[in-house]
């Protein structure tokens, strides 16, 4: 596995693979990896010839100091799950190297994506995607790039970007990776306890019983229900959302196929976040 901390020198050697006509694949992860990111990984592997993994915690997409400066670093652990999932690149860059002083970042108008769920809670959130995606976009030229629908308005967003700022690249959403409670794998799970964990799956849980539950209610009664069910147990929910899941306009009245329902909450001082399609 080869390891990057200079755009020039992974670009010059990135230079190198295309011309032999290899197809590479893009990961974007912050690290503190999983299954998760794993499960990114192997897809990518599945479609491409050289998979390249970006570890970079970016701070333009963090709206919560606290949250950017708790978020979990275990680089020596990443690299060596990286290594034997047989990754052929990682690229881990300092801030400077993502974003020199004189480079004005990308931008694009998120429309109503910023303006729902993720979008109202993390004022900001997901410019920061794009400024960072767009930004190693450009640095790698991937011929495909990997997203967890874990993330299901990350995958909209990075759509968007690469659509708007016309970038050649082919956006692969995987789906979510679980522990066998149901809980959604996650980076900032490595902040929980096993106590936590457990109390945790609720989110699942929650998500399941809306599925049951859409075969019989309006969209609203399902969401009522659902944060019902929810607030028995011992999470702090910030929104429970069911939502089109193009438009990501709120569904009250009617069922649309794909409806997705969303959930953000907080085991303590942790912030966790699900989806689950439910019709
Ligand atoms: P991060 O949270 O590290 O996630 C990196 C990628 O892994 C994202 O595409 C995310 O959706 C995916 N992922 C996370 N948990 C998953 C799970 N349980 N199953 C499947 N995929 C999962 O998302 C980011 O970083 C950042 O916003 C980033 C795209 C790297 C830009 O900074």
């Amino acid at each position: 596995m080869k390891q990057f901390t200079s755009v020039s020198n992974l670009q010059q050697h990135l230079n190198t693979l295309r011309d032999q006509g290899l197809v590479i694949g893009f990961v974007p992860t912050m690290g503190a990896l999983h299954g998760g990111h794993l499960a990114l990984v192997e897809s990518a592997q599945k479609n491409c010839d050289v998979v390249v993994v970006t570890i970079f915690v970016n701070p333009t997409q963090f709206n919560n100091e606290g949250d950017l400066s708790n978020y979990p670093k275990r680089t020596s652990e990443d690299l060596d799950l990286l290594q034997s999932a047989n990754c052929d690149i990682v690229f881990m860059p300092s801030s400077e190297e993502v974003y020199p002083k004189d480079k004005p970042k990308f931008t694009i108008d998120l429309g109503k994506i910023a303006t729902v769920m993720e979008g109202t809670h993390r004022p900001g959130h997901f410019q920061g995607v794009v400024n960072v995606v767009a930004r190693f976009f450009e640095i790698i030229q991937p011929h495909s790039a990997y997203f967890g629908q874990k993330d299901f308005q990350q995958v909209a967003v990075v759509e968007k970007l690469a659509n708007d700022l016309e970038f050649d690249v082919s956006i692969v959403p995987v789906p979510t990776k679980r522990l066998s409670n149901g809980l959604a794998m996650s980076s900032r799970n490595y902040r929980l306890t096993d106590a936590d964990k457990e109390n945790a799956s609720i989110i699942y849980k929650t998500l399941l019983k809306g599925r049951e539950w859409a075969d019989k209610y309006s969209p609203a009664v399902t969401r009522q229900r659902m944060e019902e069910y929810f607030n028995t147990g011992k999470l702090e929910l910030e929104y429970l959302r069911i939502v089109h899941p193009q438009s990501m306009e709120e569904l009250q009245h009617y069922w649309v196929d794909g409806a997705i329902a969303g959930i953000a909450a907080y085991c303590g001082e942790v912030r966790l976040i699900d989806n689950m399609k439910l019709s």
